[in-house]
């Protein structure tokens, strides 16, 4: 990272201007781009030039993005992706192939556990699964093709927490790289690069928009990382649209003030729910009742926005819980100004199994909500008249 801070490298980084001076960047929504002659689209194809060709290569608006990002995470290079589901993919094909093996925490989000357990046998890429609450036995599950370990910290929903420093070690010891999924915690608050990651993906989606605009996500790294994801997703397809890439460089503009808040609140609210009658456990990495506390204090600047809590009265309590709130939206998203809750385990991890819920945390009870930014009182409020009902 530059010498500059984070909150001024996220405000003030390579807007786009034309000789209009804007202060805000211009929309390029473009598909492809003109030249001047037949020898300019020659060298501009051969990659002789940096010049913009189509937009599925490369955009003015993605690459401000890419490069803002790029910083905050303290990486080389960053490819900007159609959504999160689009980069962790991309993460994978890109380096893995038939004969590969991935080694990856239990705790992770429904669709990355679906491409890995539905598509990767079909591809012929072999996968296992870690425990992290026994970190001392991940190096038994590395193999002869162990290409690469993948970690969700914290964890949807079970806000898991994998130590990176212990990570980076195993992954530099074996010579395998290390896949970060860091959209819970965004660049503010955990970069995971420090700790010897080298790849960081990221669902944009969630707190990088944080107003629930739009889909969004990136995969960032050391240059020759980068490269070849970008050769991936230029042929393949996954590129971001212009539009979303425009909301979403705005977006990093207020990320940390954000943050700030998201993190503010979720505390209050688990620190309250410890206490209700109701609630049989809370989780939030910044409680001391969290199991990987230290570690998450190590590592993150703050708890981040989500909480996850389990009902006493299990399935019928988790779903009575959303049926009553009045405030709170229930919808299938995170990260949002807007307070959100849900109910894991009819609906992102509806697919996987009882048995496969339960390994990863997921209780039939459990409820998770993602703290928005109205005032914490009123959060508070309206949990409290839902758990009452
Ligand atoms: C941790 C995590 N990673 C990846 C994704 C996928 O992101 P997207 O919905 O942008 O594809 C999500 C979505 O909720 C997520 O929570």
């Amino acid at each position: 990272m530059s010498e500059k801070k984070f909150e001024t490298i996220a405000v003030r980084t390579q807007i786009n201007t034309t000789e209009q001076n804007e202060h805000s960047s211009p929309l390029y929504l473009t598909s492809s781009f003109m030249f001047d002659n037949a020898e300019e689209m020659r060298a501009a194809f051969a990659d002789e030039t940096e010049a913009n060709i189509y937009s599925r290569f490369s955009n003015p608006n993605v690459q401000e993005f890419a490069n803002k990002l790029a910083l905050l995470e303290g990486a080389e290079a960053c490819f900007a992706t159609a959504s999160g589901m689009a980069a962790i993919t991309a993460s994978f094909l890109t380096f893995l192939k038939t004969g590969d093996h991935l080694l990856s925490c239990s705790s992770i989000f429904g669709s990355t556990h679906t491409v890995i357990t539905k598509y990767f046998p079909k591809w012929g890429i072999e996968h296992s699964y870690f425990d992290i609450n026994k970190p001392e036995e991940i190096e038994k599950h590395i193999r002869k093709n162990t290409k690469m370990i993948f970690v969700e910290t914290p964890s949807n929903p079970g806000l898991d927490i994998i130590d990176l420093e212990l990570m980076g070690k195993i992954a530099a010891k074996h010579k395998v790289l290390l896949n970060v999924d860091n959209c819970f915690a965004t660049p503010y608050l955990q970069q995971p690069i420090k700790y010897g990651a080298d790849i960081v993906t990221h669902s944009a989606t969630k707190f990088i928009d944080g107003q629930g605009r739009v889909l969004g996500g990136a995969v960032a790294g050391k240059k020759e990382l980068i490269k070849e994801v970008y050769l991936f997703c230029r042929s393949t397809g996954a590129a971001l649209s212009p539009f979303n890439a425009w909301v979403l460089s705005k977006s990093l503009e207020t990320l940390a003030v954000r943050m700030d808040r998201h993190c503010e609140n979720a505390l209050k609210l688990a620190q309250w729910l410890e206490k209700h009658a109701a609630v049989e456990a809370v989780k939030y990495p910044f409680l001391l009742s969290h199991m990987q506390n230290a570690i998450a204090k190590k590592q993150m600047r703050a708890g981040g926005g989500v909480v996850s809590f389990t009902l006493k009265g299990g399935l019928n309590a988790g779903r009575k819980f959303l049926d009553a709130v009045k405030m709170c939206s229930l919808t299938a998203n995170l990260g949002d100004t807007r307070t959100i809750v849900s109910h894991p385990a009819s609906t992102t991890h509806a697919k996987l199994t009882e048995d496969e819920r339960m390994a990863v945390g997921i209780s039939p009870g459990l409820v998770r909500i993602s703290a928005g930014l109205e005032h914490i009182d009123d959060i508070i409020a309206d949990v409290e008249q839902a758990l009452n009902c």
